[in-house]
């Protein structure tokens, strides 16, 4: 069955989406899921003061390249007209989409009236989308929670909200605000969300496998799947063929990631970063223990490439 659709004119052709991960799906990240069988990446959620203030990480954390595309560059904020101008500012570079994040947990971003706050808010997130619409022609999308809590599982009549503002697709994470990111996924209420709107609709949560990929699609009746932690260390997850179980596939897959943070980016200033990655790609399996004690004893990207040639197949 051939799994595509459609976020306004953009087709959409693979049903395997990249999650939008703060701390993780920057350009070579997203590239190597995209090279692995994404159909579509997530940009790490960016803030619109940032944007609309032209801070330099923020902008930093913008940049596309067009083997990646399509591409969703996600905004956060809470404040209609900056997330406008920043959806004005985005629309000049070279992305597919524009994602409205109203699913962050996190207390900073809820503090502030942004991300999963806005689940509580209807009239102020229909504002957010309005004005994010009303500046761009790119498809706008917004990713949302099931709800608040269990008792206010709102996503349903959430996403009709949306598309009545305009917004061309919703992704769902299937798990309250106050779940975060424990808990049971609620796939029910993902596909109620479908049955409510004529927009497509991604479900997300817990997916760690090709096949429970397309096992959830089939299941929730979603236009597409989003996988977020169980791609770290496990861009196969985008593949038909699966997650290898030897040392020497896994290694592989360190390499292509490895020369695509060596093209994209500067590798010596985000070591740490670069072992967090690298040592997930050794887990349940035989022999990975060893590799990554290797890899968090490393001081430079060199020593790195030096493990990933060595055991080049
Ligand atoms: C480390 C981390 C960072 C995340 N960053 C974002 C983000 O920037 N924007 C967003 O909408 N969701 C973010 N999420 C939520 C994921 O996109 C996803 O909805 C959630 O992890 C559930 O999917 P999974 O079980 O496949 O990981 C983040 C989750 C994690 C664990």
């Amino acid at each position: 069955m051939i799994h595509t659709f459609q976020l306004k004119s953009l087709q959409i052709h693979k049903p395997l989406i990249l999650a939008p991960l703060a701390g993780y799906t920057d350009l070579p990240f997203r590239l190597l899921c995209r090279q692995y069988g994404a159909g579509l990446c997530y940009t790490e959620m960016i803030s619109c003061h940032g944007l609309v203030y032209n801070k330099k990480k923020t902008l930093q954390m913008t940049r596309t390249v067009s083997e990646e595309r399509p591409v969703s560059l996600q905004l956060f904020g809470a404040d209609p007209v900056l997330m406008g101008e920043a959806a004005g500012i985005v629309s000049d570079m070279n992305v597919d989409i524009i994602d409205i994040n109203m699913g962050c947990p996190v207390k900073k971003v809820v503090k502030k009236g942004a991300g999963a706050a806005l689940m509580k808010n209807l009239d102020l997130a229909a504002a957010i989308i309005r004005q994010v619409c009303s500046k761009t022609s790119l498809p706008v999308t917004v990713k949302i929670r099931t709800g608040w809590s269990h008792d206010t599982l709102v996503a349903p009549e959430f996403a009709r909200m949306a598309e009545d503002n305009g917004a061309s697709g919703i992704a769902v994470h299937g798990r309250t605000w106050t779940q975060g990111f424990g808990g049971e996924v609620d796939w029910q209420t993902i596909s109620r969300v479908k049955k409510s709107v004529s927009i497509p609709v991604i479900g997300n949560g817990d997916i760690s496998t090709y096949q429970d990929g397309l096992t959830f699609l089939q299941i929730s009746g979603c236009d597409g799947v989003m996988i977020g932690r169980g791609a770290l260390g496990n861009p196969w997850v985008f593949s038909e063929d699966g997650t290898p179980t030897t040392l020497a596939k896994r290694m592989k897959g360190l390499a292509d990631h490895l020369c695509l943070i060596q093209k994209y980016s500067r590798p010596d200033k985000i070591l740490a970063k670069i072992k967090n990655h690298a040592g997930r790609y050794f887990k349940g399996i035989a022999g990975g223990s060893a590799i990554r004690r290797k890899i968090y004893d490393v001081s430079c990207f060199e020593e790195l490439l030096e493990i990933s040639r060595s055991f080049s197949m």
